[in-house]
C-alpha cells in the first residue's frame, strides 16, 4: 500500500495534503511517511521469520534523526559506515550491541569510539584494517568482534557506480583468500571472529546474484568451521531494489529474497543480519518542488523548478529515473506535453528528466519526485549556496519539520575569516 495518493484532486502524504505542507514550510522540501517506513521494516522482519535474525537499517540511505528514531523504536539494528553515523545511531537510542560498523576505510578514531561505547561487530574489509583494529582493541584492553567482508566476485547486474561484489571493486577481501585471512584474525588477541559479511551492490532487481553470492558464503561457512572458526553470524548486506517507475518494474519482494536466504543458508544455524537501506526509505519519501518558470525553447519546453541537482543528485550522478507527478491531480484525459524538468543550477547536468509527459504546468504549480526518500537528502549539498532543503515527517494527519531549512546567515556564518584579514 502506497501512502502517497491523490485524494480530492490533490496528492497527500498519509492524511496530509502536500499543498498544506508547502504552504507551511515553503518549497522545495523532502517529506517522509512514517507508516511506509514502518511497513518496509516489517516486511523485512517478516521475510526472515523463523530464522534468528536482525534487520540492521543501512542509515546511509536516510539518516535523519526522526527516521532513525522510528527504526530504533521498531527494534531495528543499524548498519553504520562512519563515526558520524555511529554517533547518530547511539543518539537515536540504538544500543551498541545492535550496531554493525561497515566501510572500507575505518579510522582509528572511529574504531576507538565504537569499541568504547559498544558495537555488535566490525565488518572488516582488508588485512591492514584488521591489524589496526587489533591494535586499537589491545590498547583499550578490549576484544573487537569481527566479520570479514568477502568479495564473492559476483556480478550484481546493477549500475556500475553501485555494484560492489566484483573482484575489480574496492570492497572486501577476495573470497579465495578468506581462509588465510581468518587464520590471521584468529591469531590476533584483540579480535574475535563472529561471522562472515558480504554485500554485492545496491538496487538489485534480480535474485540470481544473491543466490550465487549466498551459496558461496554457505560453502565458506562450512570451510571456516572445519578450520575451527566459530562462524555464528552471517551479514548479508543490503541492496534489494525498489520500483522507480510505477509501470514496468517489479523487483523481487523481500519475501522472495528471504526465501533465497532460507534456501541457501537456512540450514547452517547462523544468525542472519541484513542491511537494507533503499527499500526501507526510498519509496517512503518524496521531494516536493515548485515550478518557477515554464520556458519555451527551440523544439522543446523546459520546466524550471526550485529544486536542483544539489538537492537530489541521483539523476545527475547515476542517470537515475524518478517519477515526477503534479501535486494537483490532472483531470482524467487531460492533455500531456513533453517537457524537460530542470533545476536552476548553472550546469546542464542539473536536469532531472528529459521529455517527460506532464499536463500543462505553470509557474507556482507543485510537482513531486517519487522514490526520493533514500539517497536524497543525505547526498544533498549547498552547491551554489542553496540551503539544504527541509525534511518533513508525516504521521497520520500530523506533520513536523524534522530538519529545518538553514538561513543564509547560518550558511555564511559557518565560514570564518582568518585573523590576518581582520
Ligand atoms: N550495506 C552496505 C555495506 C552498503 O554499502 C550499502 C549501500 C547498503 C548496505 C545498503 O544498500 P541498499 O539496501 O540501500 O541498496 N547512492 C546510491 C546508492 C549507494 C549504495 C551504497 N551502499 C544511489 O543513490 O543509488
Amino acid at each position: 500500500m502506497d501512502h502517497f495518493i491523490y485524494r480530492n484532486g490533490t496528492l497527500y502524504a498519509e492524511d496530509v495534503p502536500l499543498s498544506e505542507i508547502a504552504a507551511n514550510v515553503g518549497t522545495p522540501f523532502y517529506v517522509y511517511s512514517t507508516a511506509t517506513l514502518q511497513r518496509h521494516y516489517q516486511v523485512f522482519d517478516e521475510a526472515l521469520a523463523g530464522m534468528d535474525h536482525l534487520v540492521c537499517y543501512a542509515m546511509k540511505a536516510n539518516s535523519n534523526m526522526a527516521v532513525l528514531r522510528i527504526m530504533a523504536d521498531l527494534g531495528a539494528g543499524m548498519d553504520v559506515v562512519s563515526g558520524g553515523e555511529y554517533a547518530r545511531a547511539i543518539t537515536a537510542g540504538v544500543p551498541g550491541e545492535k550496531i554493525v560498523f561497515s566501510g572500507v576505510g575505518k579510522t582509528r578514531a572511529e574504531m576507538h569510539a565504537a569499541l568504547t561505547q559498544g558495537i555488535r561487530q566490525f565488518n572488516v574489509e582488508s588485512e591492514p584494517e584488521m591489524r589496526v583494529l587489533n591494535e586499537v582493541a589491545l590498547e583499550l584492553g578490549k576484544v573487537a568482534p569481527i566479520a570479514v567482508r568477502v568479495n564473492p566476485d559476483v556480478d550484481a547486474k546493477t549500475h556500475a557506480k553501485i555494484a560492489t561484489g566484483k573482484s575489480e571493486n574496492k570492497f572486501g577481501i577476495p573470497i579465495s583468500k578468506a581462509r588465510a585471512v581468518y587464520a590471521e584474525a584468529a591469531a590476533m588477541e584483540g579480535l574475535e571472529v563472529v561471522g562472515i559479511d558480504v554485500h554485492i551492490g545496491s538496487q538489485l532487481t534480480d535474485l540470481a546474484p544473491y543466490e550465487a553470492a549466498f551459496s558461496k558464503v554457505a560453502d565458506l561457512t562450512r570451510e571456516l568451521r572445519a578450520d575451527g572458526h566459530d562462524i555464528r553470524r552471517l551479514d548479508l548486506g543490503g541492496g534489494l531494489g525498489i520500483p522507480y517507475t510505477r509501470s514496468n518494474e517489479a523487483p523481487p519482494l523481500p519475501m522472495e529474497y528471504g526465501d533465497v536466504i532460507r534456501r541457501t543458508l537456512g540450514d547452517l544455524g547462523c544468525e542472519i543480519e541484513i542491511e537494507p537501506g533503499r527499500l526501507i526509505a526510498g519509496n517512503a519519501g518524496l521531494l516536493v518542488t515548485s515550478v518557477i518558470y515554464r520556458k519555451e525553447g527551440e523544439g522543446r519546453d523546459f520546466l524550471i523548478v526550485d529544486a536542483a541537482m544539489n538537492d537530489l543528485v541521483r539523476p545527475a550522478m547515476y542517470d537515475a529515473h524518478h517519477d515526477i507527478v503534479p501535486v494537483a491531480e490532472p483531470a482524467p484525459g487531460a492533455e500531456q506535453h513533453p517537457v524537460d524538468i530542470v533545476g536552476p543550477v548553472c550546469e546542464t547536468g542539473d536536469t532531472f528528466a528529459k521529455q517527460r509527459d506532464l499536463p500543462m504546468l505553470q509557474a507556482g504549480d507543485l510537482v513531486a519526485f517519487r522514490s526520493a526518500g533514500a539517497y536524497g537528502a543525505v547526498m544533498a549539498s549547498e552547491y551554489n549556496t542553496r540551503p539544504l532543503i527541509p525534511e518533513v515527517l508525516v504521521n497520520g494527519d500530523q506533520f513536523a519539520v524534522v530538519r529545518p531549512r538553514p538561513t543564509y546567515e547560518d550558511m555564511i556564518n559557518r565560514d570564518t575569516i582568518p585573523d590576518w584579514m581582520t
